[in-house]
């Protein structure tokens, strides 16, 4: 016998990446070798000041208590200096940033706090799976908004006009996220300005997921919120796991309006409470990594573009090269019968993963998305494998 479950433990299913990556974990514990070029996990180190900083913050007494629900003040202090320095936004530390164990927690608390059963919420037809999971988990009802593959991966407005206009409920929030995971899709300020516009129009609050403007961008990164009249209708996460290499750590954060944060943090301080210092004190010193840093980050991921460009010609896939973050998305050959075929034969006969498109919506059934996250000489032994 069992216990029932609730409703929403029995309609959602288990996260891919929690099964296929138990899968892989089998395969090598029997002695397989696999080269995992499915999931974004940076393999590269944090900065060394970082690391020290946590050492010297765990040795001291103070450190091993409850923290602030907010987060510690020098963190959000960084943040906003991090937010001036990288996208000329000014936040005020105390009161429009929320620190947050990672942005995939914050999806949840955003959903909390502004859904109510039966309201609307939009999210792109290719996306983060989070966004469709959790507004269906607080009993929302998801509108998946088309993307134009042909006008580099925008959302279509017109379309999203009409899911606005003709939804019998409410809309309350509408996901974005550029650059664009899993389509590498780049931020730009055109499109910004036209979401901020839209949420205005329509009275929605838009959440923008900004995890990858500092992996790979080719102009200079953008802010959400530093489109005028951003802030009365928008939020932003971002997060320290890509952009400095930290995704174990959990550390991401909120920024928004003081009213958006007030009222996250009443839901989050039920839930959690806070993080270990030494990682925000570690946090706090990351946001200062300089430029070059950054800029050195960039290039080894960008030595490893040219080998997995020659990965998927060897699969016979087709990619744009504008793509920006941690990931190239690809299109299957015809010969391919699915995305799932193809990841499957590539890890039973080629001990090679990559991630099906389909996880991140059913449009994606003939992609496959392929991680920057391991060295150059794995992708080139994956090249290898395919000959
Ligand atoms: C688009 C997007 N949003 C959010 C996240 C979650 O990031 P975090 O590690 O900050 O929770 C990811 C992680 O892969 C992501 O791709």
């Amino acid at each position: 016998m069992i216990i029932p479950l609730a409703l929403r433990a029995d309609q959602t299913q288990e996260y891919y990446f929690s099964v296929k990556l138990a899968e892989v974990r089998r395969m090598q514990a029997a002695g397989h070798d696999i080269i995992n070029l499915g999931i974004g996990n940076p393999d590269l180190m944090p900065s060394a000041n970082t690391i020290d900083a946590l050492i010297q913050s765990a040795q001291q007494p103070a450190s091993h208590g409850y923290q602030p629900y907010k987060g510690t003040a020098p963190l959000r202090q960084a943040i906003a200096k991090f937010y001036r320095h990288t996208y000329g936004v000014t936040l005020e530390p105390d009161t429009e940033i929320l620190p947050l164990i990672g942005s995939k927690e914050g999806i949840t608390h955003i959903s909390l706090t502004f859904l109510n059963e039966g309201d609307g919420v939009l999210v792109p037809e290719l996306g983060y799976p989070a966004y469709r999971a959790v507004s269906r988990m607080v009993g929302a009802n998801v509108h998946e908004y088309p993307l134009l593959e042909h006008d580099g991966w925008q959302p279509d407005w017109e379309a999203m006009t009409d899911l606005v206009a003709k939804s019998s409920e409410k809309t309350k929030i509408i996901w974005l996220n550029y650059p664009h995971m899993p389509t590498g899709a780049p931020a730009t300020r055109a499109l910004f300005e036209r979401a901020v516009r839209f949420a205005h129009d329509h009275q929605v609050l838009l959440c923008h997921d900004n995890p990858y403007s500092l992996i790979l961008n080719k102009k200079p990164p953008i802010s959400l919120l530093s489109i005028d009249g951003a802030k009365d209708v928008a939020i932003e996460l971002n997060s320290l796991s890509k952009s400095h290499n930290m995704a174990g750590w959990r550390i991401g954060w909120m920024a928004g309006a003081k009213a958006y944060v007030d009222a996250v943090l009443t839901i989050k301080s039920n839930i959690d409470s806070g993080q270990f210092k030494p990682l925000m004190d570690a946090a706090t010193e990351a946001l200062g990594n300089s430029d070059d840093w950054h800029r050195e980050r960039n290039a080894v991921y960008q030595g490893r573009l040219d080998a997995v460009h020659a990965f998927l010609d060897a699969l016979g896939c087709t990619y744009t090269t504008n793509q920006e973050g941690l990931f190239i998305w690809a299109k299957l050959p015809d010969s391919v019968e699915s995305a799932e075929t193809l990841v499957n034969d590539l890890l039973e006969k080629k001990h090679v993963f990559i991630a099906p498109g389909f996880i991140f919506g059913p449009k994606g059934n003939r992609y496959v998305r392929v991680s920057l996250c391991v060295t150059k000489e794995r992708i080139e032994e994956a090249v290898k494998r395919l000959s």
